[in-house]
């Protein structure tokens, strides 16, 4: 008899799955960032990492294994066959080429696109009922991409957006007040990055509004230049891209809290890109920022923000920009 037999008896087969898988397509600094952050937290209960370079892959794949020492028994496998992501609750997708310094979100979109044709129709014929979670970049427009390539329907096809641009702010806005981002509250929405709009009129702390104590904040004119933090967060990337070469550990962070509201079918909220055709008067069909209630399947709600004239105004001229660019791709 062997060890195993000798030192166990089997009453029945243990199950090959959980139920809690989640999938990373692109093990690079992004997918690793989002893997290290679902392990840590104990988000997922299998983990199953995809990409097409196969030494990254494992060396990868075993470098987490040997930690599960210290966290718990997920179930790690790697493979560039998609067959590995099979039966996934949630499919990260964080592939494709990134922002060289200065560079913009929006100059990646063809090469992105060209990878999202072979890798979101592999994904989803493993794991047809799965959310797609989008980060690479231009976010919004690669969501409104997957969404196309995927067949899935619209409120399961979700960019990760301006859920790191909103956490970014609270950073800032933390700084300026000396209280924790978590207590400093406020949302920005629209495009993830250079059209991003600030939500002024909400930010508060402990429900107390910076706009009832300073009517101009946020606004050119503000003697206290908060509209700075904002300027800040669309600077943020350039800036630690200029610094050290990507982002990462924030983006692995704020997607792993996506993730933990879909399997956790927490129904948090969240600023992430989903199909805003009809929401303050924008009417094309594109992926934008706005904030919703994430659960098991996906997006249910919509929050319907009260915005100002400026603001909505800014949204629909990013829908454009946006419509534009997907015009000029071919799938
Ligand atoms: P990276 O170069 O470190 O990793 C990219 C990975 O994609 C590599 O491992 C590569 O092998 C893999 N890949 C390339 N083609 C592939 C294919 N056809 N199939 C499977 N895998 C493939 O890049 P990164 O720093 O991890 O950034 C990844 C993406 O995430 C970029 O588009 C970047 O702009 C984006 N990003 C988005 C946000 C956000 O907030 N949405 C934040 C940071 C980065
Ligand atoms: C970000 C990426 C580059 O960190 O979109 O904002």
């Amino acid at each position: 008899a062997s060890v195993p037999e000798m030192l166990m008896e089997q009453i029945q087969p243990p199950l090959t799955t959980s139920g809690g898988k989640v999938s990373v397509a692109g093990v690079g600094q992004v997918g690793m960032a989002c893997a290290f952050s679902l392990l840590t937290q104990h988000i997922c209960s299998e983990l199953a990492l995809v990409d097409v370079a196969a030494d990254k892959l494992r060396g990868e794949m075993m470098d987490l294994q040997h930690g599960l020492t210290f966290l718990r028994n997920v179930k790690i496998d790697a493979n560039t066959d998609y067959a590995v992501t099979a039966g996934s609750r949630v499919c990260i997708v964080t592939a494709g080429a990134r922002q060289r310094e200065g560079e913009s979100r929006l100059s990646l979109v063809q090469r992105n696109v060209d990878i999202f044709k072979g890798m979101i129709p592999q994904l989803v014929k493993h794991s047809p009922n799965c959310i797609l979670l989008i980060v690479s970049n231009p976010v919004d427009i690669l969501t409104y991409v997957a969404w196309k390539l995927s067949g899935l329907p619209k409120h399961h096809v979700i960019g990760s957006g301006t859920n790191l641009d909103s956490a970014r702010f609270r950073f800032h806005l933390s700084q300026k007040l000396s209280v924790a981002p978590s207590s400093t509250h406020g949302w920005i929405i629209g495009e993830h990055g250079d059209s991003s709009v600030p939500v002024w009129s909400g930010v508060n702390v402990a429900g107390v509004r910076l706009r009832d104590l300073n009517p101009k904040v946020g606004t050119p004119e503000d003697p206290e230049k908060y509209d700075e933090l904002h300027k800040d967060v669309v600077n943020s990337a350039y800036e630690i891209i200029k610094l050290k070469g990507y982002t990462s550990w924030a983006i692995g962070l704020s997607v792993a809290s996506l993730v933990s509201s879909i399997v956790k079918n927490m129904r948090a909220c969240y600023a992430v890109s989903v199909a805003v055709q009809n929401y303050h008067g924008i009417d094309k069909d594109v992926f934008l920022s706005l904030p919703v209630v994430l659960g098991e399947n996906g997006v249910t709600h919509v929050i319907k923000q009260t915005l100002t004239e400026a603001e909505i105004a800014q949204l629909q001229k990013s829908a454009n920009t946006l419509w534009d660019v997907q015009a000029g791709i071919q799938f």
